[in-house]
């Protein structure tokens, strides 16, 4: 019998983990919330016993669901959310405070003047990442800076840090390995992408002391074993990826010019450019896809923080609707004379804005507005910051032979995953506004998918990558399979001017507007 593989993917808002049987079908789910701590406005923390505790939990119930046991696994896949910071004492595993979280916007005056004192070029550079407090070295900082007596346990090499991953992998092995993948690494603005080394330099500029950083290892490859008493046998850790990365592999995006965007909380869109990172001129990231066998792939991201969280907005904060599943069907009903725009600035705005000043803000409002056309614009906000995101991609691959002339054809093709994509409604306005096909895959669960890949990969289920053209063979044209593709249907000229329309709502919204 094939062996099964166990992926773990700790998100933003949930921990799950999921049992993969042959041929990557999942057998078992097993999830739980996370929850959020809020302790400042712009402020936003989680507790690192809460993301541990969720791990064993899923983990053992998922094994438990698939009535399998630890001796059936050929490996365990870890992934998660990125850039969030943890730091802990190696000697007790303690962490020294609350985990901060990649929407955390604490470190906002502190990358305004890292940009002011003309410091950006060079993070760019080395990072392919921008002055922006979502990363995590700001944050490392603000916790070495303001938790008592942490800088100097960290100078004496007494912290480890970490991204999540790095965290449970720490605990996972009962404090035997520090470490952690490529991808990770890469979000943490302190890691050279193209030397894949981390930076003394940026080490410098943050004020961040080598002694705490994990080893970075590719993205499969031997992590060590868990300690028996997690799942009843040592299994082995096989596998880590930022969650972003892991959905880029579990949709199967293997060969340059092929493109995915996830919508959760927010939305991340991966171009993978192939084996030169491409340096973006339109405010998008650079960022490592994935490292196997020390070679590194390379991808152009956007992000935007607010994607499915506006459609909790409506349903938590204003009570417009009862279920997210709701918001499709309100939208159809909308007045089409009416052109409202919703621009989610919640949390400010992401990529290609980065506008951490900026806040929500609705145009367009009449006395005839309702529920509906709310609905509608927060559904369409989604689909117009992807265009912007994807215009900005064609700029910058613009010329970039191996990039364009990808075996996707002239157009691109968005693959697509998350929640908020079950929504037809979403996915054809989606497909409208950008003028391009969209694809929906049969197993939605990319991210987890992808860890148990690589997981699979490194204990040998799948055929190695030798190269380029063996990947897509190996995992892609077996695993990956197409559920419904849209295609546009509204005239340019429309979709043209409704897309105009939202990019004045966003310049009225921006705070220098
Ligand atoms: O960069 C942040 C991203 O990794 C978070 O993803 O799915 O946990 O919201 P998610």
């Amino acid at each position: 019998m094939e062996p099964l593989l166990l992926a773990l993917d700790q998100g933003t808002t949930s921990t799950r983990a999921i049992l993969f049987g042959p041929a990557l079908a999942p057998r078992a789910t097993a999830s739980q919330e996370l929850p959020q701590h809020f302790p400042a406005p712009g402020w936003v923390e989680h507790e690192p016993e809460d993301i541990w505790q969720g791990a064993l939990a899923t983990l053992r119930a998922a094994l438990a669901q698939g009535g399998a046991a630890a001796r059936d696994l050929a490996g365990i896949g870890i992934t998660n959310q990125r850039e969030t910071v943890v730091l802990w004492e190696r000697a007790s595993g303690r962490p020294v405070h609350r985990a901060i979280v990649w929407q955390d916007r604490r470190t906002t005056a502190a990358c305004a003047a890292l940009r002011e004192s003309g410091q950006e070029a060079l993070i760019t550079r080395r990072t392919g990442l921008l002055a922006d407090p979502y990363f995590s070295a700001t944050k490392l900082a603000w916790l070495l800076d303001h938790v008592s007596g942490a800088r100097a346990q960290a100078e004496r090499g007494e912290l480890a840090f970490g991204t999540v991953d790095s965290f449970l992998l720490w605990r996972l092995t009962g404090g035997r390995v520090h470490a952690t993948d490529a991808t990770n690494a890469a979000r943490t603005l302190l890691f050279d992408i193209t030397r894949g080394a981390w930076d003394d330099d940026l080490l410098r500029l943050f004020g961040i002391p080598r002694a705490i950083l994990p080893e970075v290892r590719d993205c499969a490859a031997e992590f060590g074993t868990t300690t028996p008493e997690i799942l009843g046998a040592p299994v082995p850790i096989r596998g880590i990826a930022g969650d972003q990365q892991a959905a880029t592999m579990g949709q199967a995006c293997f060969a340059p010019g092929m493109l995915k965007s996830t919508y959760g909380t927010g939305c991340f869109a991966l171009l993978n450019t192939g084996a030169t990172p491409v340096f973006s001129r339109h405010r998008l990231l650079t960022t490592i896809a994935w490292q196997l066998g020390g070679a590194r792939t390379y991808a152009l991201e956007g992000a935007i923080f607010v994607a499915g969280a506006t459609v909790q907005w409506l349903r938590d904060g204003l009570g417009l609707i009862g279920t997210a599943a709701e918001t499709g069907m309100l939208a159809q009903q909308a007045d089409p004379a009416q052109a409202v725009y919703l621009v989610p600035g919640f949390v400010g705005l992401g990529a290609p804005w980065w506008d951490a000043e900026a806040r929500g803000a609705i145009f367009g409002l009449t006395r005839n507005t309702g529920r509906a056309e709310l609905a509608r614009a927060a559904l369409e906000s989604v689909a117009f910051q992807t265009r912007d995101l994807l215009d900005a991609m064609a700029a910058d691959i613009a010329g970039e032979v191996g990039v364009a002339a990808s075996g996707t054809g002239d157009t691109m093709v968005l693959r697509v995953d998350g929640g908020m994509v079950a929504s037809d409604w979403t996915m054809q306005f989606l497909a409208d506004v950008l003028g391009a096909p969209v694809d929906r895959p049969t197993v939605m669960e990319t991210t987890a998918l992808g860890a148990a890949w690589l997981a699979g990969l490194q204990a040998g289920i799948f055929p190695p990558p030798g190269g380029a053209g063996d990947v897509p063979r190996a995992f892609g044209a077996t695993h990956w399979r197409l559920e419904r593709r849209f295609l546009p249907q509204m005239a340019r000229e429309e979709a043209a001017r409704r897309h105009a329309g939202w990019l004045d709502a966003v310049r009225r919204t921006r705070s220098g507007g």
